[in-house]
């Protein structure tokens, strides 16, 4: 399948990935920032577009090593909004390669089912052409009852974006204050705010895993990685390797235990700001239902454009 590699295993790689699901947590949510496919190309005198391929095909990599890991979310970095500034070939690239894989996925679905893979694409896809929207749409659709891993893949996607998308979502709820779904201005405060992303269904990212040595997050999940683990490597996205991403796993469980009160603080903040707001009111609860009814019909609407 190409979103799933066939990966084969040596006899002590697989030894090595039982060691580390013995030996310690195994991160729920694993965050990829894939950097480094240009000048991967680069050193290997190919087109830069080919060097995004293999990125592709390395994710693939990725995502077997994680479901054969128990890994259950996997979110990844595709396409930033800051890159609609790259040159029009490069930007067309990434959008060929994105429409050759979405209509794979759909054209080997049965694969995906196997797995019980759901594909979520968060961003603002409404900036995407027309005819990779409906691809992204049924994507997201025909996955959408599978619930053993779920893969996020962040395309046309900034924080920044996500967040004035949620702040969005509220104002419109409130701008009609007769109907029934109004929101009160009480009803506004980061619990609610956090359950306007895009990222609504999911737990924040445990690891983020950035490689090609840069150290910035780019604008990727400012708000969901509060207390994630960091974890930057110098190889280049297409050229890692099962040893580079299990030392991304060492890394997490080494770290785990430091951030592990501060995260639990958290979710009782979390927990508490909405028991004491009205998070819980049917009116808030509601909104959100509402919230996810559209969503879902923006892409049953994009699909069938
Ligand atoms: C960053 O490397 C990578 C990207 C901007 C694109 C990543 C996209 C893929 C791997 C394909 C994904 C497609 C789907 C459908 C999931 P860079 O271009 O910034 O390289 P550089 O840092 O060496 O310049
Ligand atoms: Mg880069």
């Amino acid at each position: 399948m190409s979103w799933v590699s066939d990966y084969q295993y040596t006899w002590l790689q697989k030894l090595a990935l039982n060691a580390l699901q013995i030996s310690g947590h195994i991160p729920h949510h694993i965050a990829f920032v894939m950097d480094g496919n240009r000048r991967f190309a680069r050193s290997k005198q190919l087109d830069k577009i080919e060097g995004h391929s293999r990125g592709f095909a390395k994710l693939a990599d990725v995502l077997r090593w994680c479901l054969d890991m128990g890994i259950r979310e996997v979110t990844t970095f595709a396409f930033s909004i800051e890159n609609f500034k790259r040159s029009r070939d490069e930007v067309e690239g990434l959008f060929n390669l994105a429409r050759d894989k979405f209509a794979k996925l759909l054209a080997e679905i049965e694969r995906l089912d196997e797995h019980g893979i759901r594909i979520r694409v968060l961003g603002n896809i409404e900036l995407l052409p027309a005819d990779l929207q409906r691809l992204i749409a049924s994507a997201m659709l025909r996955t959408e009852h599978n619930d053993k891993l779920f893969l996020n893949v962040a395309f046309a996607y900034t924080s920044r974006d996500e967040i004035t998308q949620a702040v969005e979502s509220v104002l419109q709820a409130e701008e009609n204050p007769d109907g029934e779904d109004a929101l009160l201005p009480t009803d506004i405060n980061e619990r609610l705010l956090e359950a306007c992303l895009y990222t609504r269904h999911s737990p924040p990212p445990d690891l983020v895993f950035r490689t090609s040595g840069e150290t910035r997050l780019s604008d990727f999940m400012m708000w969901q990685i509060k207390s994630s683990v960091l974890y930057f490597t110098q190889v280049l996205w297409p050229q890692i390797t099962i040893w580079n991403f299990m030392a991304g796993i060492i890394a997490y469980q080494r770290d785990r235990s430091r951030i592990e009160d501060f995260r639990s603080e958290q979710r009782l903040h979390s927990a508490q700001l909405a028991k004491s707001s009205d998070f819980y009111s049917l009116r808030v609860q509601k909104f959100l239902h509402k919230l996810d009814a559209n969503r879902r019909k923006l892409l049953i609407a994009l699909a069938s454009n």
